[in-house]
């Protein structure tokens, strides 16, 4: 019998950005097979998403709900084991909290929900019942990330003296400067983003992806966003002063108004003996520079890299991976901690990165919003 994890989806359709990200990367390493779920709130594109995958109709369900009940029914042998929800912010936590209490190990979006308190609902409920919960930063996943974290933790560029995490993209740009347009976005729209548009979307990437690569908690932020219309409620631009646990500053920036940028991620790390940098748009590249040597340009496949970073990369050096892949990387590490398998810590990003990662949007919400103090993170 195969010992493939049973994968249900709820959100995720022929409607979504995001969906084809999830369902090439689950399937990458033969570890899960999709059976069904409910993939959009439409219920045409529901069930022609579930044609067009070759899923059995009886699986598709019209709400998460029913798909809960109809699959608690199902024997142990075919039952959905694990669930991506990838569906609109506000709706994470509903979804995954009775996806929890009704056994299922859970694969979630970020935000993980829509507000501090929930995510620490969430984390209670996960920490309760012997479950795995994952949520989907992205590009954590990527083996030049992974090979950062690394070096940075043998302490192979000193102590960290400076840090900056920026995500800048441009695409709100069609929409911001149009009435209509920007009241309609469901990322503009605070029933359903939450309290944030732009630091839920990618702050928290940039956040999450500082706190991963410094092995080290953010301490504390002063914040200053920008909505540019009035009418507008949430940001769109952001700019954060940081401190960092062992004291050093530096900044995490995100617009989605940077004019023609499109998913400009990038973290660099400054330390006492030398700086590493890397950039999602070119992710095989990770910079690595000090000041007695020339600049040293580190790429995935090769064995000066770490043991995580290797098993990050399918393929011998010079065929280059990119973001279905670093998915790919973190549905594995998924796979392997729901089998009971040895994972390494880094493999796929913990519902506690998701619970800091809401901390990081509310507190930098209350910053701006008190004339932009510093506050401490939990
Ligand atoms: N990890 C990343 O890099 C990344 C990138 C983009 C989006 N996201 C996150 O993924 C989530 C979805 O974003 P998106 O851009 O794909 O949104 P989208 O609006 O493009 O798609 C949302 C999907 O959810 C479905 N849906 C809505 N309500 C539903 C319901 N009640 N039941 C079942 N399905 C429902 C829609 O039909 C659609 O298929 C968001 O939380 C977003 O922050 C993450």
């Amino acid at each position: 019998m195969s010992n493939k994890i049973k994968l249900g989806f709820v959100g995720g359709g022929n409607d979504s950005l995001i969906g084809v990200l999830h369902k090439v990367a689950a399937v990458m390493f033969d570890r899960y097979h999709l059976v069904g779920g409910v993939f959009s709130s439409n219920k045409e594109v529901n069930v022609k998403t579930a044609d067009d995958l070759g899923l059995d109709q009886s699986r598709i369900y019209n709400d998460f709900e029913e798909m809960i009940d109809a699959e608690s029914k199902v024997d142990s042998s075919e039952k959905i084991e694990a669930v991506c929800i990838l569906t609109p912010n506000f709706l994470h936590f509903p979804m995954a909290k009775k996806f929890l209490e009704n056994g299922f190990h859970v694969i979630c979006e970020k935000p993980l929900s829509i507000s501090l308190k929930q995510a620490q609902e969430l984390k209670s409920i996960k920490d309760s019942k012997n479950l795995v919960f994952a949520v989907t930063h992205t590009y954590t996943g990527y083996p030049m990330v992974r090979q950062m974290t690394k070096m940075i933790s043998e302490g192979i560029i000193g102590d960290i003296q400076r840090v900056d995490s920026t995500y800048f993209q441009g695409w709100i740009n069609d929409i911001i400067h149009d009435k209509d347009k920007r009241n309609s976005t469901w990322r503009l729209n605070p029933e359903v983003s939450g309290i944030s548009s732009c630091l839920a979307d990618i702050g928290t990437h940039a956040f999450n992806m500082l706190e991963l690569v410094c092995g080290m908690k953010v301490k504390k932020i002063l914040a200053d966003l920008n909505n540019l219309y009035e009418d507008n409620p949430l940001d769109i631009d952001v700019s954060i002063l940081v401190r960092m646990e062992n004291g050093c500053k530096g900044t995490i920036r995100s617009t989605q108004i940077a004019t023609g940028l499109e998913n400009n991620l990038n973290i660099s790390v400054y330390g006492s003996k030398g700086s590493l940098s890397w950039e999602q748009e070119n992710p095989n590249y990770l910079y690595y520079y000090s000041n007695d040597k020339p600049l040293q340009v580190l790429k995935p496949g090769h064995p000066y890299n770490s043991k995580i970073s290797l098993d990050g990369t399918k393929l011998p050096a010079g065929h280059p991976e990119g973001i279905f892949d670093a998915m790919g990387n973190i549905y594995r590490g998924v796979a392997r901690a729901i089998r009971g398998e040895k994972n390494e810590k880094g493999e796929f990003p913990t519902i506690e990165e998701g619970v800091r990662g809401m901390d990081f949007i509310e507190k930098a919400v209350k910053s701006n919003e008190n004339g932009n103090i510093w506050l401490e993170l939990e």
